[in-house]
């Protein structure tokens, strides 16, 4: 059996996720799914975001299926940061990777590029606090260990949080998006001419691509969000720091068709976790209007990186040919709700399957 952890999450999540593993269970009857209630509605009634059984859980798994997490009825931060950086940095998934690839029937282009982003420092940081509390951190991470001591006194409310980036991590981090890369083009960006910790970003970056005799473009975050927008077709491969990777990674997916269509993986050396790079939009959750495509999408790359190859290519194919037959997702204009996507969606797999 495969064993895979499924956190629906909140939202348009529960809506989506739990239809997408019914539909791999079809396909596939190997693949096991265990769920796990670890939501806002939880957070709510018994006040506990994630507990360390719980973390010590997932690392079992082969991977883990991750839908979204957030609620109005929560203070923004608290699953966000209690969930899913937690999970990032507990599990050690220090790769991002967020394709933005556009189905041309939808978009009328063909867009097709990656994001690859640093998944666990620069300024996703707990070393964060007011200057008139007197502050220490002492923590490792089993890459660094920092001993932070601040106590600044102003007669403001000032508020900082500190960025960080090692050497460790950044060298294995570069290492794995060359590897993913493989011989597309690359462009590093970074902020170097602007926060001096970007030129270990930099040096590192270079340093890494040396033993693959890559030619590597640079280019400023800023720069690159403008050209993105005019030229997209000029990127491949974009390798970005943590915060910038965030901003651009929903940038590329509102030129391949919108959110809804945007699938990640957050990768390390043992665990992974694949999630729509949408979050719950409890706006619209319950509607059945939400765009199931990233989480299905998502689905796909857990199969690819867990070695289930041919039940992701059945499950890619028939995407394609179920946009291609013209059913859309009623985020892109069509009349295709989330179910009834799926559903046809799990429809084509079947035939598919029966083909082979
Ligand atoms: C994402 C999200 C998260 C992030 C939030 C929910 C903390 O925006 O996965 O892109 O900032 O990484
Ligand atoms: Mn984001």
């Amino acid at each position: 059996m495969v064993d895979i952890a499924v956190i629906p999450g909140d939202g348009i999540g529960k809506e989506i996720i739990p239809k997408v593993c019914e539909m791999l269970s079809t396909i596939d009857s190997s693949i096991d799914f265990t769920y796990y209630d670890i939501s806002s509605e939880r957070y709510l009634d018994k006040g506990i975001t994630i507990t360390d059984g719980e973390i010590e859980d997932l690392k079992s798994y082969k991977s883990i299926l991750f839908g979204a997490i957030g609620d109005f009825s929560v203070k923004p931060g608290i699953m966000e940061q209690g969930v899913v950086l937690k999970l990032r940095k507990e599990l050690d998934l220090y790769m991002n990777t967020r394709p933005a690839i556009s189905f041309k029937a939808i978009t009328g282009n063909n867009i097709n590029m990656t994001i690859l982003r640093e998944n666990k420092e620069d300024f996703y940081s707990d070393i964060s606090g007011n200057f008139n509390e007197h502050k220490t951190f002492n923590k490792s991470d089993g890459f660094y260990n920092y001993n932070v001591d601040i106590n600044i006194k102003s007669d403001d409310q000032i508020y900082y949080t500190m960025g960080f980036l090692s050497r460790k991590n950044l060298k294995r981090f570069f290492r794995s998006a060359y590897k993913i890369a493989g011989s597309e083009n690359i462009t590093v960006t970074d902020k170097a001419n602007a926060v001096p910790m970007y030129s270990l970003w930099r040096e590192i970056a270079m340093e890494e691509a040396e033993p693959f005799k890559r030619e590597i473009a640079f280019e400023y975050a800023d720069s690159l969000a403008y050209n993105m927008v005019r030229n997209p077709k000029k990127y491949s491969y974009v390798i970005a720091p943590n915060l910038y990777g965030d901003i651009l990674s929903d940038m590329a997916s509102s030129l391949t068709g919108g959110l809804g269509y945007a699938p990640s993986g957050n990768i390390g050396d043992k665990n992974s976790m694949f999630e729509p790079v949408h979050g719950s939009a409890p706006d619209i959750a319950g509607k059945n209007i939400a765009n199931p495509v990233a989480s299905i999408r998502s689905s796909i790359m857990m199969l690819k990186h867990i070695n289930q190859t041919e039940t992701a290519s059945i499950i890619e194919k028939s995407l394609e040919n179920v946009i291609g037959e013209g059913i859309i997702p009623v985020e892109s204009g069509g009349n295709a709700g989330t179910h009834e996507f799926i559903e046809k969606v799990k429809n084509q797999c079947s035939l598919l399957k029966n083909e082979i």
